[in-house]
């Protein structure tokens, strides 16, 4: 099953391709990635010369780039190709729109053109919007309510993705799932940021009262369940895929300062994101009953892991942090005066 890998340069689809290669290397891969600010290349160097992978510029908006990369012979198409980060969506929302939505709507129709077997979309939970403290957690029933520009994007995606199912019998799945943590994770969200900052002994900037939820999960146990669902999956359905590892904000960053082995006055309240969503957490027993997929890591196995990978890999994120990333950081953080 030849395997078009679009975002593949990004942190879950580098850790895609790497699980791939890992463990089903039978599939022959190309990543075909546009290679934004997020794009990097150096998160696949040690996999660059395998004989079953292949990259390839492109930009999913561009319906000619993806004919070019459908025509090396695709049949399984997985889109993890995407503006991925709620902060971004709100100082500059129209890139959302148009590589989320109409990128995954070209796709779609390179999908029907080319009679793949499967489409997979790789979702979040971000579309169902958000949860109260005594909310059960998301089902796959739960209606749709983004509330940041990133996630309306993702869920008007989502929709584009359903809607070829039903009005062109497209074989579909789309995976939505809960906070990833792991390699190569981009230094502008959460973890890498709370990580990269506390060996450098700046300051935390914790969001508002930090007590807002996320369920996490590290990021190769995502990659087991999109293969599995892009094995198995029942076209036209959806799978959730979460780990049960419901955090606040505040917690999972006093555990990277107690690993680090740094104090806690290193945080600092800052404003609050615009929109914040308070809670997330997914129910998975779809995924698990259907598919057999279980979580491999446990929270503290899995932050432990991360931490040391990235006291490991200083080459990869002082490459990642310089240039354009700091102008980011300063523009994103200057006005987030002192909560
Ligand atoms: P990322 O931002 O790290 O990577 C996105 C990748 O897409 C980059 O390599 C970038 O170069 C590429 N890309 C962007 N625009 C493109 C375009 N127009 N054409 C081709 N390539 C383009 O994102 P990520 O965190 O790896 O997320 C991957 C997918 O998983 C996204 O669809 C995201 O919505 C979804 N997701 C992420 C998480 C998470 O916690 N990170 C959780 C659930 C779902
Ligand atoms: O839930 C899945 C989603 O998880 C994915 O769809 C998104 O692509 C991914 O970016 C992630 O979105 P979040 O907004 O939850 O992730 P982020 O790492 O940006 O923030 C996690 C939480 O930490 C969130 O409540 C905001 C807070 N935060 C984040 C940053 C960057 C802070 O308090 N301070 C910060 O500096």
């Amino acid at each position: 099953m030849a395997m078009l890998i679009t975002g593949g340069a990004g942190f879950i689809g580098s850790n895609f391709v790497h699980y791939m290669l890992q463990h089903h290397p039978e599939h022959p891969i190309v990543n075909f990635d546009a290679l934004t600010y997020a794009g990097n290349l150096e998160s696949l160097r040690d996999i660059e010369d395998h004989p079953s992978y292949r990259f390839v510029k492109g930009d999913i908006t561009n319906p000619d780039d993806v004919e070019r990369a459908m025509q090396l012979g695709v049949d399984i198409i997985l889109n993890f190709a995407a503006e991925s980060h709620v902060d971004r969506s709100i100082m500059d929302p129209g890139v959302f729109a148009k590589t989320n939505v109409l990128g995954t709507q070209v796709l779609l129709d390179a999908a029907r053109r080319h009679g793949v077997k499967k489409y997979l979309q790789v979702s979040t939970d971000e579309v169902y919007g958000t949860l109260s403290p005594s909310d059960p957690a998301f089902t796959e029933q739960t209606p749709l309510a983004p509330n940041s520009p990133y996630s309306a994007s993702k869920a008007g995606a989502d929709l584009m993705v359903r809607a070829y199912h039903e009005t062109f019998g497209l074989p579909v799945n789309i995976t939505r799932c809960s906070n990833n943590y792991g390699p190569y994770h981009f230094p502008e969200k959460l973890f890498p940021l709370m990580i990269l900052n506390a060996l450098e002994d700046k300051p935390l900037p914790v969001y508002g009262d930090g007590l807002q939820v996320r369920d996490w999960l590290h990021v190769s146990d995502h990659c087991r369940g999109i293969y599995l669902v892009a094995e198995k999956g029942v076209p036209g359905e959806v799978y959730n895929i979460g780990g049960n590892n419901e955090r606040a904000n505040i917690d999972v960053v006093k555990t990277i300062l107690q690993i680090l082995g740094k104090p806690e006055s290193l945080i600092q309240h800052v404003k609050d994101r615009p929109g914040h969503d308070r809670r997330y957490a997914i129910d998975a027993t779809k995924i698990r009953r259907e598919l057999g997929w279980e979580p491999k890591y446990t929270f503290d196995t899995g932050i432990l892991e991360t931490v040391t990978w990235y006291l490991a890999n200083e080459k990869w994120w002082s490459a990642v942090r310089s240039g354009s990333y700091m102008e980011y950081y300063e523009a994103q953080y200057k006005d987030r005066v002192k909560a």
